[in-house]
């Protein structure tokens, strides 16, 4: 006994930022940006906080599982970097809900949902929650050189929550990391300060082979897929939704591709939204739920890959309770 989905939600910044917005100050073009990644609009912060957000979708998803913070045993925040280094982004949460439960952020790039989710399952198996709140909030905007043309055209902002209640839902998961770390990297500036310190300061942006990236995504999501299918004893066929990270959508193509899976089965909404890191699936849940695809006993599978390298699947019932 695990659980199931009991609520989801989603807040995003105001400020939607389109391709040719973009041209203003890069070479670049809506031509490039689209038939390379599908990406047409993204939302970036202006006077929203990380935390306004992060606290807005968590609220969504308690309503919508109707659930009070104070039912909740366990806040996890998938983020690569909230506003705060302490308070984390999970406390910030807690403070926000009325929780006292034990909150901490978690840091695994685009995968961090699928990894909250994972934590979740042996919190809930063991008897330490009975009721997990995840959010993942990402300010990717923070973290880009505006100057790269080649990584900042690729992001947005936002943050999704989704409640997680013990059921029967999770059918089965699977977590990895590839070791080569150097493909997509982002230094950290904080320390520099330090009489002490004999590191050269550098930059606080995100460096990244897109190639190589795009070569280890398509491999990994295949490799999740495969791997998360047989631990539930499913084929991929018998799958009704894919939610994969929205990176590429060529990525999704690709990855999907030799599994045969009709595309209507793969939810997508990267046009809006460009990838917003850990967000990506939590946002993509969150719509499609609202909007009522999902029946109960829908089988869907979650599959992320994300800097680290970090990757993995997870395949859930809806409505399980
Ligand atoms: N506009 C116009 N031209 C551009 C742009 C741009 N925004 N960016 C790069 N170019 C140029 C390059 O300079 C290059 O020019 P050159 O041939 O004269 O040197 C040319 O376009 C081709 O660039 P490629 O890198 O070959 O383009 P490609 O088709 O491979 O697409 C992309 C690049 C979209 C980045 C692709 O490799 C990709 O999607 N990779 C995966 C990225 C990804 O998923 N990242 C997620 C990481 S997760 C995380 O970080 C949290």
């Amino acid at each position: 006994m695990s659980f199931y989905i009991a609520g989801t939600g989603s807040a995003l910044p105001e400020k939607i930022v389109s391709n040719e917005d973009l041209t203003a100050f890069l070479d670049t073009s809506d031509e490039w940006i689209f038939t390379r990644t599908g990406i047409h609009n993204r939302r970036v912060l202006t006077h929203e906080t990380l935390n306004d957000l992060a606290i807005l979708s968590a609220r969504r998803a308690l309503e919508d599982a109707g659930v009070t913070g104070q039912e909740v045993g366990l806040i996890l925040c998938a983020t690569m970097r909230g506003d705060t280094v302490t308070p984390s982004l999970a406390c910030v949460v807690a403070e926000a809900i009325g929780s006292r439960a034990p909150a901490f952020d978690v840091n695994a790039a685009c995968v961090g949902v699928l990894y909250c989710m994972e934590i979740a399952d042996s919190f809930i198996a063991t008897g330490k929650a009975d009721t997990v709140l995840i959010v993942s909030a990402e300010a990717m905007s923070k973290l880009l050189d505006w100057k790269d043309r080649s990584t900042c055209v690729l992001f947005g902002d936002g943050s999704g929550a989704l409640v997680l209640r013990k059921g029967a839902g999770r059918l089965a998961g699977v977590l990895s990391t590839d070791p080569d770390s150097h493909v997509i990297r982002m230094p950290n500036i904080e320390g520099m300060n330090s009489p002490y310190n004999e590191h050269a300061p550098e930059p606080l942006a995100m460096h990244m082979d897109g190639g190589e990236v795009y070569k280890f995504a398509v491999n990994a999501m295949g490799r999740n897929i495969a791997e998360v299918c047989r631990l539930a004893q499913l084929a991929p066929g018998d799958i009704d939704w894919y939610l994969p990270h929205q990176a590429n959508i060529r990525i999704i193509d690709a990855s999907l591709r030799k599994f045969r899976i009709g595309k209507e089965k793969v939810l997508v909404n990267i046009t809006d939204y460009g990838n917003m890191s850990a967000t990506s699936i939590s946002v993509l849940l969150d719509e499609y739920a609202r909007r009522g695809t999902f029946k109960r006993g829908d089988k869907l599978l979650f599959v992320a890959f994300g800097a680290g390298l970090t990757s993995g699947a997870v395949i859930v019932e809806w409505g399980k309770d």
